[in-house]
């Protein structure tokens, strides 16, 4: 089956995009923070480059980029338009922060020896047809050894009764924020046919990909999110 890539749903308009996303992904904000984190503690305050992939909207830059800055950022998006939303973002937000961006695929970017990276609601737009386990080996090739990815992607098995459960339960959050409820529709439609996975089905992949020690950080809803180790 093909899946719904991010760049043909339909979007109301780009310049809202990171006001949509705080209505419709439950405790977004929370996610960033989590992994800002996380991120302090386990780089300490020493000079590390972090690997953004799915930079595009430009939310990790500007808030892993607005206190942090002994940290830089290299950001790799497949569409051009959400990479142009993130350089003004970025300059509007967190103009400080020392980052470069792409609009290429993760396995064009040369550089490697990341010391951490982030994918944040990224990978569930990749299809389980090895292109998604392509793309957790080719992070696992750019990091130090022992560096940590941050993921967070939706995950459950549509039809399943728990996952439909907790769709609905999104889709009554989204309301309950004030999002537009043709556009819930829409969004939940559009939920159905991108590339998510099982939670168990993500781990294996990233195990599969070589990382390990995987750790839980956050979880809201079907939106979960772990801590993985190069
Ligand atoms: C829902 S947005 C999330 C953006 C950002 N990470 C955030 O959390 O605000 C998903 C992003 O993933 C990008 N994307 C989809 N497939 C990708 C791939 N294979 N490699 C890199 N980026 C991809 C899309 O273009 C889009 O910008």
């Amino acid at each position: 089956m093909s899946t719904l890539e991010f760049k043909d749903q339909k979007l109301p308009s780009l310049d809202h995009y990171a006001t949509l996303a705080e209505k419709f992904i439950p405790a977004r904000h929370a996610i960033f923070t989590t992994i800002e984190a996380a991120f302090v503690e386990l780089l300490e305050s020493r000079p590390a480059k972090v690997l953004v992939v799915g930079a595009g909207g430009g939310e990790e830059i500007v808030r892993l980029g607005q206190k942090n800055q002994s940290w830089s950022f290299v950001g790799v998006d497949t569409y051009e338009p959400m990479i142009e939303l993130a350089h003004k973002r970025i300059s509007a937000n967190a103009p400080q922060a020392n980052y470069e961006l792409a609009a290429i695929p993760l396995a064009d970017l040369e550089e490697t020896d990341f010391d951490a990276a982030t994918c944040i609601l990224t990978a569930h737009f990749v299809p389980d047809d090895g292109s998604k386990l392509a793309l957790f080996k080719d992070i696992r090739a750019r990091l130090k050894p022992g560096a940590p990815l941050a993921i967070v992607d939706g995950v459950g098995t549509s039809g399943e009764p728990r996952t439909e459960l907790l769709r609905r339960f999104w889709k009554q959050h989204a309301l309950l924020n004030g999002a537009d409820p043709e556009m819930v529709e829409s969004n939940a439609e559009n939920f159905r046919k991108v590339a998510v996975v099982s939670t168990e089905r993500e781990l294996e992949l990233l195990a599969e990909a070589g990382f390990s020690d995987l750790q839980p950080i956050f979880k809201a809803l079907a939106i979960e999110g772990w801590l993985a180790f190069a």
